[in-house]
């Protein structure tokens, strides 16, 4: 049966003029096509979220700070969260990406969970000691150390080092968020207990490792990267992850992606090119180049950039493009 406000099908087809069939469509939720006060397809992706850069010695003396006042009792991560700048939004990094600065004390554990966002970590700083579990294994975390927990996989993490340990969270979650299949269950015994240590497993590329593949890799064809390797192929189903090395003095080619990217600098000093923007950074520092910002880095010392983009699910959907400007 129909609403009371809904109308008739005989009075939708006598209407007399436009305005009076827009007024009966609206009661119906039905919006005319050919009426649209907006667009719904546009010549190349909107440059909605914007270049933006965060500096690690500012997050690095934020978390210090919420270290005396926030423990990790209250807090189910003490992290700091990398908001893009764009009205409206206190939470995505990029479109489908979030970043995130976190920091563990000398004696304290972060309980385990799981949910279903995919997300991995970047070591900044870390004493022996430092460590993250997944799904039971006991995986040591130094710096330069990415470290996954793909969808569904138990984690948690601890410090036994006598120094605070400072890291860069990537997740998927903005991307969840728009799709809805959000999921999270705390682990039942609060700290999953340690079935095995692990020196190689692959939730883990150490950066020796890195560091010796990026030694023996080559440029790629289109220099957009300069030299390059890939963590995992994809690391996980939504998130590929990229070592760029750029030695000092060398500008990598400017190039446009429908990819959405964050750049965390693991190692170096240097200047990033976005779609007319100038971000300097250093190690430690985070930036985002958002889906189609023309964008190129030009290394001021030697240095390495985790580059964490949604490139391989763009890929799977077949909506991939990226142009060398
Ligand atoms: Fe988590």
């Amino acid at each position: 049966m129909m609403a009371p406000s809904s109308p008739a099908p005989r009075d939708l087809a006598q209407s007399s003029s436009l305005e009076e069939l827009y007024g009966l469509l609206k009661p119906m939720h039905v919006g005319p096509g050919w009426h649209k006060p907006t667009p719904s397809l546009w010549d190349e992706p909107r440059k909605t979220f914007v270049p933006a850069h965060w500096n690690y010695e500012q997050a690095r003396a934020a978390l210090d700070a919420a270290g005396r006042l926030i423990n990790t009792e209250l807090a189910e991560r003490r992290n700091l969260i990398l908001f893009n700048p764009i009205p409206g939004n206190d939470y995505a990094t990029t479109r489908t990406l979030l970043a995130a600065y976190q920091m563990i004390l000398p004696g304290e554990r972060a309980r385990s969970h799981r949910h279903s966002p995919n997300a991995l970590r970047l070591v900044v700083e870390a004493e022996p000691g430092a460590y993250t579990i997944v799904d039971g294994v006991k995986l040591m975390m130094a710096p330069g150390d990415v470290l996954l927990t793909p969808n569904w996989s138990w984690h948690g993490h601890g410090n036994e080092a006598d120094a605070p340990a400072y890291w860069i969270d990537f997740l998927d979650t903005p991307l969840i968020h728009a799709l809805e299949p959000m999921f999270f269950e705390p682990h039942p015994e609060i700290y999953e207990p340690v079935a095995r240590i692990a020196e190689v497993s692959p939730m883990r590329f150490a950066w020796d490792d890195s560091m010796q593949r990026l030694e023996a890799a080559s440029a790629d064809s289109d220099g957009a990267y300069g030299l390059h390797i890939e963590l995992g192929a994809p690391a996980m189903a939504t998130i590929s992850l990229h070592m760029v090395r750029i030695e000092a003095g060398v500008v990598t080619a400017p190039h446009r992606t429908t990819a959405n990217a964050i750049y965390a600098v693991a190692k170096g000093a240097g200047v990033s090119m976005i779609d007319g923007e100038t971000l300097q950074w250093s190690r430690g520092d985070v930036i985002a180049a958002p889906a189609w910002r023309p964008h190129s880095h030009r290394a001021l010392k030697d240095s390495v950039l985790l580059r964490v983009s949604d490139e391989a699910l763009l890929r799977k959907l077949d909506l991939l493009r990226t142009e060398v400007l």
